[in-house]
This record gives C-alpha cells, sequence and structure tokens, in this order.
C-alpha cells in the first residue's frame, strides 16, 4: 500500500533505543539515559522573553515561507561571523530544523541514480533522507587512527561522475570530530575535480568545541567552492532549542530558490514563535552558550576520564559535539553493538546507542549532554554490565 521510497528507509535505531527506555520508565524503572541528543539546558532566559514577548504581540500567523526578513537577516549576520561570507537574505531559507534544511536540500538536489557521499560514521539520518530522494548513498570509510578525518585519497576513490551532493560535518555525529584547516583543503582539492558535485556542509556543532580547539568553515578554506556548497546550521545545538525546530541554509541564488519550492510545497513557514526565539538567540548575548560550552567541556573530560576505566573499552576525547565514540570491541567478544546496547538497557538500565547505528560495528556512543551525576550513574552501570557478561 506504501511507496517504494518509504520502504527503502529503515526506523531510526537510535528512536527505538529512545522508544523503548521511555517505556522501561514507565514501567517504573530507573533508566539512565547516555543516548540523547540534545542539551539538558533550558532555553536562554531571553529566548524565552522573545517567545512570550512575540506571542503577546499575535505574531503568531504565517510568515513568508523562507521565514521572516528579520530572522534571516539576524542569520546573515551569525554565518558572516562564521564564513566570512555575506549572505543576501534571498539566500538564505529558514527551516524547521537543521534537518529540515538537510532534507530540503537532497530533495532538491538529487534524482534516481544520483549518488551521495556520507562520511562513515555518519549521522543516521543522513542516509534516509538520501534514499527518499530516490537517490544512493555511498559511504566514506573514516577511521579512528585518522582521528576520523577524511583522507583525500579515499575520498577521490568514492567520488564518481554520478556523485550530485558530498556530506560534510565537522565536528561530526557521533565521532565529535573536528577536521582542520588541511583535512578541509584536501577534501577541496578533490572536490575541485568533480564540478557537478555540491558540499552540504552541516556544521551544526560548530559552537560545541573544545580544548581551544575551532571549527574552521569549509567556505574559509575553500571558498573556490562557494557557488556549490550549501552551509546547514540552526539554533537547535549551541542554543539548547531543539524542540523549537530552527535551523537554515546558505547557498547558491539557485539551491536556495529551489529548497523554497519544496518548502512552499510541504510545510510552509517553521513556527513564527520558533523564528523569534531564533532572532533573540543569535542576536542577544553569547554568554550562556559559553557557560554551556564549559559544562559540556567538563563532563567530556570525566566521561572519556571514566570510560578509560572500563576494561574491554576505549575512548579518546572529542573535540566536539557532546558525543564520545567509544571502541568497544574488545568488550564485544563475538556479540554485536545493539546487543550489548540492549543488555545494558534490560538488564542494567542504561540506555546507548550502538555504533551500528551509525554504520559502524564495534562501537557505542555516549552522550554526555547530561549531568555528570548521571554521567557517573550511568557509566558505573556500564562498567557493571560489562563486567557481566
Ligand atoms: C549532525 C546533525 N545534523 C543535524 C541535526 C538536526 O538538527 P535539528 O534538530 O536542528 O534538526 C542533528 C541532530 O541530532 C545532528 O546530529
Amino acid at each position: 500500500m506504501t511507496s517504494r521510497r518509504v520502504a527503502l528507509v529503515k526506523p531510526s535505531p537510535t528512536l527505538a533505543i529512545t522508544a523503548r527506555g521511555i517505556q522501561l520508565r514507565r514501567e517504573g524503572k530507573d533508566i539512565v539515559s547516555l543516548s540523547v541528543g540534545e542539551p539538558d539546558f533550558p532555553v536562554f532566559p531571553h529566548v524565552e522573553e522573545a517567545i512570550v514577548a512575540a506571542l503577546r504581540k499575535g505574531l503568531t500567523k504565517y510568515t513568508a515561507s523562507s521565514g521572516v526578513a528579520e530572522l534571516r537577516e539576524a542569520i546573515s549576520d551569525w554565518m558572516y561571523d562564521e564564513s566570512e561570507k555575506r549572505y543576501p537574505i534571498s539566500q538564505i531559507i529558514a527551516t524547521s530544523g537543521a534537518k529540515q534544511a538537510l532534507y530540503n536540500a537532497c530533495q532538491a538536489l538529487l534524482d534516481e541514480g544520483d549518488e551521495a557521499v556520507i562520511p562513515n560514521p555518519y549521522w543516521v539520518s543522513y542516509p534516509e533522507m538520501v534514499r527518499l530522494a530516490g537517490a544512493t548513498p555511498v559511504e566514506l570509510e573514516l577511521s579512528a587512527e585518522d582521528g576520523w578525518v577524511p583522507r583525500p585519497e579515499a575520498l577521490a576513490r568514492v567520488m564518481t561522475e554520478r556523485t550530485r551532493v558530498v556530506m560534510l560535518g565537522s565536528p561530526g555525529n557521533p565521532t565529535g570530530a573536528v577536521w582542520d584547516v588541511a583535512a578541509l583543503q584536501g577534501i577541496a582539492r578533490v572536490l575541485e575535480r568533480y564540478p557537478k558535485a555540491v558540499v552540504l556542509s552541516d556544521d551544526i556543532y560548530c559552537r560545541l568545541v573544545y580544548g581551544g580547539v575551532k571549527a574552521v568553515n569549509f567556505l574559509k578554506v575553500a571558498p573556490q567552492l562557494t557557488s556549490r556548497t550549501l552551509l546547514i546550521n540552526g539554533c537547535s545545538k549551541a542554543y539548547a532549542m531543539t524542540g523549537l525546530r530552527i535551523g537554515w541554509a546558505c547557498g547558491p541564488a539557485e539551491i536556495i530558490s529551489a529548497m523554497n519550492k519544496i518548502q512552499d510545497a510541504s510545510t510552509s513557514n517553521a513556527s513564527s514563535l520558533s523564528q523569534y526565539a531564533a532572532i533573540a538567540a543569535l542576536r542577544g548575548p553569547q554568554e550562556p552558550l559559553e557557560v554551556m560550552r564549559q559544562q559540556f567541556e567538563r563532563r567530556r573530560d570525566l566521561m572519556v576520564d571514566l570510560i578509560g576505566r572500563i576494561p574491554g573499552m576505549k575512548a579518546t576525547k572529542p573535540d566536539g559535539a557532546y558525543y564520545v565514540f567509544s571502541d568497544v570491541r574488545e568488550a564485544l567478544g563475538d556479540r554485536t553493538s545493539l546487543q550489548l546496547s540492549e543488555h545494558l538497557l534490560e538488564q542494567h538500565g542504561v540506555a546507548v546507542v550502538p555504533g551500528s547505528a551509525f554504520g559502524r560495528e564495534g562501537y557505542v556512543r555516549f552522550s554526555f549532554a547530561t549531568s555528570e551525576d548521571q554521567i557517573r550513574k550511568g557509566l558505573l552501570r556500564v562498567a557493571e554490565g560489562i563486567a557481566s557478561l
């Protein structure tokens, strides 16, 4: 009864784990979640005030499909700080989360028979979005030994005349790896040889970086690829606004206008109140973000230290995002990462995401977007769970 396209899409394993955790909690079990993908901080006070003010002013009507001009102006200024590129508002689309920006981009760029290169391990939604657009995901293998940074020769091996999209993500989910200038230059040199390939640079974690590391915007390194690069970003992670659903894309006029067509025909504008919240987040004081970032940095250090003490598990410090992608191959024996995750959840009350969800067996993703208490308690359970295998 349903379409062929939808039959190709796999149910999200991360959502399945979350759902099972919720069910166990409802049954009265004490579950520690180290699987969350969102900051545990409330929205910043000035953002909260902006939503209330917008509501009181009656700003509850449809807006331009691509977002109110004031929001796109605020995005333009914020993105100038990131990329040193000045995007006119006609080259910006505000969306319901970065996810919709990525989805619209895939719909706008991909046809049947096209290929989209996705670094593996990948964020779970990338391959599904590509499949929903009728195209084929092609994986670019990254390795822990390289710090999860793509090698130019590996990229060159997966590029073909059919490659229409190349997804880049730094800091990445699930590895938290931040790609330096040399890595981005290597990628750019390969892409210069493929004029039909459009870069989707998903920079959603760009402000969540640690230990003095900076996330360098791809266009700062490869301005020669501006005419075929889309910069994707949003408020979800940096401003703890996941449920408010504001993301965006900046890029070439032709692609943004195609994405607008798709948005017009599907959802129209992102929530008007959330748009005003986003203006406050982007234009307002940035100190709360810094306070949150510093907390994440402490939690990261704690988590890596605690994982390192568990026999059979390895962890290196990620430079960004809020995930530790831990090598658990020794602990697994002949089990899969999914079996380990199920064992940890069902028998020991701790939710983690198996590496297989991100296309990489032998690993588990732990999120440190939760309190130090929960991190300690959760990892104690992980240690017990591994000891009991
Ligand atoms: C790499 C990556 N891109 C995009 C998103 C989606 O962000 P949003 O909530 O703004 O749709 C996520 C969320 O988990 C992510 O991890």
